[in-house]
């Protein structure tokens, strides 16, 4: 038998929602809608905002919205609650990512504490990093976090994954459709979603100094990608709490053939993505959209 407890204020839960959408997402697209149902988060994916060029199957959709879902997780933790959370919890509703649930007060332990106090540091860092190599010490935390959410996480020769991706960007640059989607999503014009200007970048991703990791799982279904999405999270957290940059790049694992020699085709493993790692200088937020934007209204 469960004992009735006092199930967290809604004013706590849109909190929870607002460590949520500081997650990255693919072109900042933000691609997510949440509903508070008493003790209840539910997380929906926004097929409004799936990328049709860049991500005809929803997958990149999926792993940002993991990655929200990771960040509600810590945030209902760190508001001082176990919580069960249920990932694609209606198989007649494709969208319905995941609901959260508070079971039960329960203080939080230090990790999640500390990973949940790091949400609004972690940024992408498309700037130039220092010639210092990343400790070993931290690279096997940051694989035991992609671990500890059932995905591995494998350091890779930096020339072979960028001749890879060179690839993978003349593929699609070639194609209008995916040209003009990435001209909507990093343009000029200011707006509370899309990559802005100066948070571009003009550093080679791929210099000799460059720590480059494949983030990959066993399999390759919606459910992969959510679980994809909440261990990218954790490792860019942890990174963050090592002190260590990050850039997610997904070019590589957008294109079929370029995908499929990433971590040298090794079988059984599908890669999600490529994570540049090192040392940078601290650089700004992107936007996000309101949250009023993303939440949906009490008793709707
Ligand atoms: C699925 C996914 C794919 C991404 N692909 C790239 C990429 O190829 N190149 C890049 O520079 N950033 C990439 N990013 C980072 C996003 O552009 C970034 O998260 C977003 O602009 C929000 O900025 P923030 O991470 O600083 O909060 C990706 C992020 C996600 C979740």
């Amino acid at each position: 038998m469960t004992r009735s407890f006092a199930p967290p204020s809604r004013r706590v839960l849109a909190d929870c929602v607002r460590a949520a959408i500081a997650a990255p997402s693919l072109h900042n697209s933000q691609p997510w809608m949440f509903r508070i149902t008493g003790p209840a988060v539910e997380v929906r994916a926004d097929p409004a905002r799936r990328l049709a060029a860049a991500d005809p199957a929803g997958r990149e959709q999926l792993i940002s919205v993991g990655a929200a879902i990771l960040n509600l997780r810590l945030a209902l933790r760190r508001a001082g609650y176990r919580i069960e959370v249920h990932l694609l919890p209606d198989p007649a509703d494709p969208d319905f990512a995941a609901r959260a649930v508070a079971v039960h007060p329960a203080p939080a332990d230090e990790l999640t504490t500390s990973l949940a106090a790091a949400i609004p540091h972690r940024h992408t860092n498309r700037d130039e990093f220092a010639r210092v190599p990343v400790p070993a010490a931290a690279l096997a935390r940051l694989r035991d976090a992609a671990a500890k959410e059932d995905a591995t996480l494998t350091v890779s020769d930096p020339s072979v994954v960028a001749e890879l991706a060179r690839s993978a960007d003349r593929r699609l640059r070639s194609q209008d459709d995916y040209r003009r989607e990435l001209l909507r999503w990093t343009g000029p014009e200011a707006r509370h979603d899309g990559v802005p200007g100066w948070a571009a970048g003009s550093a080679p991703m791929f210099g000799p100094h460059t720590t480059i990791m494949v983030l990959a799982t066993d399999g390759d279904t919606p459910l992969d990608w959510l679980r994809a999405g909440q261990a990218l999270q954790r490792v860019l957290l942890t990174a963050t709490l090592l002190g260590l940059a990050t850039t997610p790049i997904s070019q590589p694992v957008e294109v079929p053939a370029v995908r499929a020699a990433l971590l040298g085709g090794s079988a059984g493993a599908c890669p999600q993505m490529v994570l540049r790692v090192g040392y940078g200088r601290v650089c700004g937020r992107s936007p996000r959209r309101a949250l009023d934007e993303v939440l949906q209204p009490e008793g709707d």
